[in-house]
């Protein structure tokens, strides 16, 4: 029996309406307006879709949203300097600058100049290892936004054998932390898999809960998944599609077709992991705006 669907865009949605209710309560009672600033160096195409994605979801929810776009020979000086200007900013509760940067600019100079307590990405040093020890701080989203599509959709994760396939900064690596936390929600046997493990199939099909963010199509095909799995595809690749307007379309990192024949659920490419990651950044926008005004 073919698997049923995990609607990202359905759980954001409801996620958004409580978070548009919690912003309207913040401003009501407390003249509290959150304020994310989204910097964006450059016009690789995908950033400037994320960018204007991120724009709608502020809207959505009544965010206040800042966008500082410069060219793609902004120095990194210059961006240290604008960071500093952000954080020192009593309107901005949250910075995110949008990855990945051109070349010229050392990605770790620029996260780790980003107060932890505006770093809405969850990127900063700071945050990821209080992350490792399990200590409160802003979560990275994509990561978050899966373990909250899981418990949402009804998936139980304490337990389980969870098989990451991928160990990028920005998904794999916090994603296996969270899961692997001594906490409600987590508790999960982890497993992860990268580009250098050897037949990567006899662990996927290991896995009760696969999840996959390798950046590449097709990298999980029906022979790597036990039946029933829980599958969850957070790949985002563009491939050329002439018949589309915008020339692409947009597919994962699993063969969703012949996949979704063997699993019990699974999440769709658009409209899975994408929506999560915007709600939770917005999530950590108004967390981080509550810290800054002392709201509870
Ligand atoms: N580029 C791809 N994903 C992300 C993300 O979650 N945050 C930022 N800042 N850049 C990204």
């Amino acid at each position: 029996m073919a698997a049923k669907k995990l609607s990202g865009t359905k759980v954001a949605r409801a996620m958004r309406k409580e978070m548009a209710a919690e912003v309207e309560r913040l401003k009501a009672d407390h003249g509290v307006v959150p304020g994310l600033a989204v910097v964006l160096v450059g016009d690789n195409p995908a950033s400037v879709s994320y960018v204007s994605g991120k724009r709608k979801a502020c809207e959505e929810v009544a965010i206040n949203s800042l966008e500082h776009k410069r060219d793609a020979d902004f120095t990194e000086e210059a961006l240290l300097e604008l960071i500093a200007e952000l954080n020192a900013d009593p309107a901005v509760n949250g910075i995110l600058v949008q990855l990945p940067l051109p070349d010229h600019i050392d990605e770790h100079h620029v996260l780790d100049a980003i107060d932890p307590s505006k770093d809405v990405d969850g990127f900063h040093p700071i945050n990821l290892g209080r992350m490792l020890v399990g200590e409160e701080c802003l979560l990275p989203c994509t990561p978050h936004g899966v373990q909250q599509l899981l418990l949402r959709g009804g998936v139980d994760i304490e337990g389980k054998h969870v098989v990451m396939v991928g160990r990028s900064n920005i998904v794999g690596k916090p994603l296996a932390n969270i899961l692997l936390q001594r906490k409600e929600g987590s508790n999960a046997t982890v497993t992860v898999c990268h580009t250098r493990t050897p037949d990567m199939a006899v662990h996927t099909r290991q896995a009760d809960i696969l999840i996959v963010a390798a950046g590449r199509p097709n990298t999980i095909t029906a022979d790597m998944v036990a039946d029933g799995a829980v599958v969850v595809d957070v790949g985002v690749n563009r491939i050329e599609d002439a018949s589309r307007e915008r020339g692409f379309r947009l597919v994962g990192d699993v063969d969703y077709a012949g996949v979704r024949e063997k699993a019990s659920l699974i999440t769709p490419v658009p409209g899975g992991v994408g929506p999560m990651t915007i709600t939770m950044l917005l999530h950590n926008t108004i967390a981080a705006a509550k810290t800054a005004h002392g709201v509870e």
